[in-house]
C-alpha cells in the first residue's frame, strides 16, 4: 500500500483547498483518499451507487472487471473451481492461505462437529406458514443463532469471531435443508458426520424415512463447484451490508442475518430465481427475439434476468465456469431440459445484438446456476438459499477482517439533503 502521489483539489468559490493522498493496493486502481476533504473544503462527495468509491481496504478478494479476473486470496478461481473443494476455499478466504493437510482435517472436524441446530431451534419454523419463501426463514433462523450464542460472544475476541465463523458455516446447509423440508411437510433431518459437506447437505436435503437415499457423486461435484463460485465477491451488496452492521459492533449471526436480506433482492442473489422464472416465462426459443426486443425497451421495465454486472464489463469468469459445468450436469444426469436451449438462445441473441453489446452485458453467474440447480431437484424458491450457504464463508471472513482491522469506525454515509427547508410548524386547524 502506497500512498506517495497527492491529488489537490481545490473549491474555486471559497478558495479552500484539499490535499488527498493516492492509496494503492496490490492490484487494481489507486483511490483517492477523501478522508480530510470535508474538513479541509466544507464538502462532501457523491457517489450514489457507489461506482467509484472504494468502502474499505481487504486483502480477500480481487476482481478486475474489464478483464473477467477473479481471485481468491490472489488464486485465480478457475484453478480453484477445477482443483479445490468448498471447504478448502473457505480455509482459505478466513484464513488467507491454503491449508495444508493437518489444518484441513481439523477444519473439516471442527465443522463437522458444530452442524446440528439446536434442538429448540427446530420449533421456529412451526411459526411459519407452510408457504413462507425459504429466504425469509433463512435469515429469521440465522438472526435467531443470535438468541443462543449471544451472550458468551465476546466480538473482540479472535477465538470467539473464530467459533462464529465455524458455527456459521457449518449450520447454514442444516438450516437450509429445514427450510425447504419444513416447506413440504416433511419431517427434519439431523447432520451426518459420516459424509461430507456437500453430501450431507443434499442428504439433509432429500433423505426420507422410507427408503435410502443414493447420493449421486455428479449432484454432489456440481453443488460443490457452484458453492466454490459463489463463496466471496468483494464489496457486494450483501457483503457490504455485512460489514455495515458489523461496524457497529452487532454480533456475526445478526450481521450475516442482514446479508442474507440483501442478497434476496432480485438484482443481486435473487437473480438466479428470476432467471429461471424468466426462462419459464420466455418457454420456447422461438420467443426469445420477443423478450430480447422487450428488455431494450425502455418503456418496458423487463430485463434481461441474469445479465450485466455493476463490476464486469466483460464475461463474468464464473459464468464461464458454469456453462461449460451445466452442459456436463445435464448429460451426465441424462436431464433433457428445453430450458437450456432457451437460455442458449437467449445468450446468443444478446450476445450478438448491439444494445447489449454497446453496454457490455454479458450472462452473470446466476445465468446458468439455476438450470444446474433445477436438475439437482433444487426447487427454484430454494436457488438463493443455495447462493447464502456459500456466501456465507465469503461474508464471515470479511466481518472477521473488518474486525481484526485497527481503528475501524462505524459506518456512516452522508447525503444531499432535498427536502424542505426550515419551517415553523402549522397547527391542525390551520392547514
Ligand atoms: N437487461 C436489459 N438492460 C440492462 C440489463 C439487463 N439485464 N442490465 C443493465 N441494463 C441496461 C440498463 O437499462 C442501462 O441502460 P441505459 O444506459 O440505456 O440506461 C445500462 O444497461 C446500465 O445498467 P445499470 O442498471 O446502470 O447497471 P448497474 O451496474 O447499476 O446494474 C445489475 C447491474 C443490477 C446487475 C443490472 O445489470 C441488472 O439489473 N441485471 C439483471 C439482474 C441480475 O442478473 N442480477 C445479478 C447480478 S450478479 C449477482 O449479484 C450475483
Amino acid at each position: 500500500m502506497s500512498d506517495s502521489k497527492i491529488v489537490k483539489l481545490v473549491d474555486e468559490s471559497s478558495q479552500r483547498s484539499s490535499e488527498l493522498p493516492l492509496l494503492s493496493g496490490t492490484l487494481g486502481p489507486a483511490c483517492i483518499d477523501i478522508g480530510t476533504l470535508y474538513k479541509d473544503t466544507g464538502h462532501f462527495t457523491y457517489d450514489p451507487g457507489y461506482g467509484s468509491t472504494a468502502s474499505t481496504k481487504s486483502a480477500i478478494t480481487y476482481i478486475d472487471g474489464d478483464e473477467g479476473v477473479l481471485l481468491y486470496r490472489g488464486y485465480p478461481i478457475e484453478q480453484l473451481a477445477e482443483k479445490s473443494s468448498f471447504l478448502e476455499v473457505a480455509y482459505l478466504l478466513l484464513h488467507g492461505e491454503l491449508p495444508n493437510q493437518i489444518q484441513f482435517s481439523s477444519f473439516d472436524h471442527q465443522i463437522t462437529h458444530h452442524t446440528m441446530m439446536h434442538e429448540s431451534q427446530k420449533n421456529f419454523f412451526q411459526g411459519f406458514h407452510h408457504d413462507a419463501h425459504p429466504m425469509a426463514m433463512l435469515a429469521a433462523s440465522v438472526a435467531s443463532l443470535s438468541a443462543f450464542y449471544h451472550d458468551d460472544l465476546n466480538v473482540d475476541d479472535p477465538e470467539d469471531r473464530k467459533l462464529a465463523a465455524i458455527r456459521l458455516i457449518a449450520k447454514m446447509p442444516t438450516i437450509a435443508a429445514a427450510c425447504y423440508r419444513y416447506s413440504i411437510g416433511w419431517p427434519l433431518r439431523y447432520p451426518r458426520n459420516n459424509l461430507e459437506y456437500v453430501d450431507r447437505f443434499l442428504h439433509m436435503m432429500f433423505e426420507v424415512p422410507s427408503e435410502p437415499l443414493t447420493l449421486s457423486p455428479v449432484a454432489a461435484k456440481a453443488l460443490d463447484l457452484l458453492f466454490i463460485l459463489h463463496a466471496d465477491h468483494e464489496q457486494n451488496a450483501s457483503t457490504s451490508t455485512v460489514r455495515l452492521v458489523g461496524s457497529t459492533g452487532a454480533n456475526p449471526y445478526a450481521s450475516i442475518a442482514a446479508g442474507i436480506t440483501a442478497l434476496w433482492g432480485p438484482a443481486h442473489g435473487g437473480a438466479n430465481e428470476a432467471v429461471l422464472k424468466q426462462l419459464q416465462e420466455i418457454g420456447t426459443a422461438d420467443k426469445v427475439e420477443t423478450a430480447v426486443n422487450r428488455a431494450k425497451d425502455k418503456n418496458d421495465s423487463f430485463r434481461l434476468m441474469g445479465f450485466g454486472h455493476r463490476v464486469y464489463k466483460n464475461f463474468d469468469p464464473r459464468a464461464k465456469i458454469i456453462r461449460e459445468m451445466c452442459h456436463k450436469v445435464l448429460s451426465e444426469l441424462g436431464v433433457n431440459d428445453p430450458l437450456l436451449e432457451v437460455a442458449m438462445k437467449l445468450e446468443e441473441a444478446a450476445l450478438k445484438d448491439d444494445y447489449f453489446v454497446e453496454r457490455k452485458l454479458y450472462p452473470n453467474v446466476d445465468f446458468y446456476s439455476g438450470i444446474i440447480y433445477k436438475a439437482l431437484g433444487i426447487p427454484t424458491e430454494m436457488f438463493t438459499v443455495m447462493f447464502a450457504i456459500a456466501r456465507t464463508a465469503g461474508w464471515i471472513a470479511h466481518w472477521i477482517e473488518q474486525h481484526e482491522t485497527p481503528g475501524a469506525r462505524i459506518g456512516r454515509p452522508r447525503q444531499i439533503y432535498t427536502g424542505s427547508d426550515v419551517r415553523n410548524y402549522i397547527p391542525t386547524d390551520k392547514r
